[in-house]
């Protein structure tokens, strides 16, 4: 086993991802069983009484690879030396928003931690922003991480990849292990558009398997990219667990690589692949080793996914138009 322990922040720390994020990130289910990890948790101020609540119960499960828990309302004293960072402090939607509506109330979060983050954290940290507008919040945490180099910053639309793998498996009577290259492109919004074209089942076509274009554009795509206000019209409450899950897939998948013939969504920001505007944090098909990412290059897009990419590049644009108009950035 490691001696040093791997520190982790995590933002929110006494929301309901938090509640689901924070155990499995001290049982080992990040880093596996001869990785310690200290939590450094960071809540507003009057959250700290609930957040003692959870490191308590953090106590009571006497998980052995979990060797320190920082409690504060400072983001310097929860990013200091971290060497991953999850940002999920932020405000939910409610039904009837858009994510795009928190733009507002949640922007002015992340100029802030991301400086903190810059100032604090490792340099080689890797951070995920999982609070919403989570492409944007990106850009703004990153607009004043002075000096923290862009690609340590990203953005989560693992939980999209997720759903558009357990929906096609749903539809071809398959199971997920079954589905690889499947890919989210651009904003974790209802624009965003998860690919079948590039996507294989057992090493064919996913949209030449379903064989429906009308039911992949009618159906599957606004499904997959609908479903976090179904969940919230149905549990009442957004996404939380499956929120977590997806959050440690995306980090694992990232620190420890990506299997070889396959590739995750990550949002990162662009350098101008696919016509996606250089600058924005928009979601790609990336390949990852070592702790670095790299968006998969070469693919031919088609007349089905131009329009699509292209919009949801469109929305991520006007999403930073908005912030700057509101001094984020
Ligand atoms: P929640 O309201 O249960 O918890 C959020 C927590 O953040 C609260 O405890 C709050 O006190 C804390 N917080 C607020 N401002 C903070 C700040 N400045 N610093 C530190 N902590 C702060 O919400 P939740 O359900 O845990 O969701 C958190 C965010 O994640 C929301 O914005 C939600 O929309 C988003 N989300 C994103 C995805 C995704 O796929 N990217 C999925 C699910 C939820
Ligand atoms: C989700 O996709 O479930 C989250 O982004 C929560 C939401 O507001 O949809």
């Amino acid at each position: 086993m490691s001696t040093q322990p791997v520190r982790i922040a995590v933002t929110g720390a006494a929301g309901q991802i938090g509640y689901s994020l924070l155990f499995r990130l001290a049982s080992g289910e990040l880093l596996g069983p001869d990785t310690p990890v200290a939590l450094q948790m960071l809540e507003v101020t009057p959250a700290l009484g609930a957040l003692e609540g959870v490191a308590m119960e953090l106590d009571d499960c006497a998980f052995p690879l979990l060797t320190e828990m920082v409690r504060t309302d400072d983001a310097e004293v929860a990013f200091g030396d971290a060497d991953i960072v999850f940002f999920v402090g932020a405000m939910p939607r409610k039904a009837g928003m858009e994510r795009a509506d928190l733009l507002e109330a949640n922007g002015g979060i992340f100029g802030p931690q991301g400086a903190a983050l810059a100032k604090a954290a490792k340099p080689d940290v890797n951070a995920l922003v999982v609070g919403n507008p989570a492409n944007t919040n990106a850009l703004i945490a990153l607009g004043s991480a002075e000096g923290l180099d862009p690609r340590r910053v990203t953005a989560m639309t693992r939980l999209d990849h997720n759903r558009a793998k357990a929906q096609l498996a749903a539809r071809l009577g398959v199971t997920v292990n079954d589905i690889t290259k499947m890919t989210i492109w651009g904003n974790h919004s209802t624009t965003q558009y998860p690919d079948l074209v590039h996507c294989e089942v057992g090493g064919r076509s996913a949209f030449d398997a379903v064989g429906d274009e009308a039911w992949i554009a009618d159906t599957y795509i606004p499904t997959v990219a609908k479903r976090g206000a179904a969940i919230i019209e149905a549990r009442g409450a957004s996404s939380a667990a499956s929120a977590a899950n997806a959050a440690i897939d995306h980090v694992r998948d990232w620190v420890k690589g990506t299997p070889e013939g396959d590739w995750v969504s990550m949002g990162v920001v662009s350098d101008g692949s696919y016509g996606v505007p250089e600058g924005l944090v928009s979601s790609f098909p990336c390949t990852t080793r070592d702790g670095e990412w790299e968006i998969v290059q070469g693919l031919d897009i088609d007349d089905f996914s131009r329009p699509r990419i292209d919009a949801s590049a469109e929305e991520l644009a006007s999403e930073r138009d908005t912030v700057r108009e509101l001094g984020l950035i």
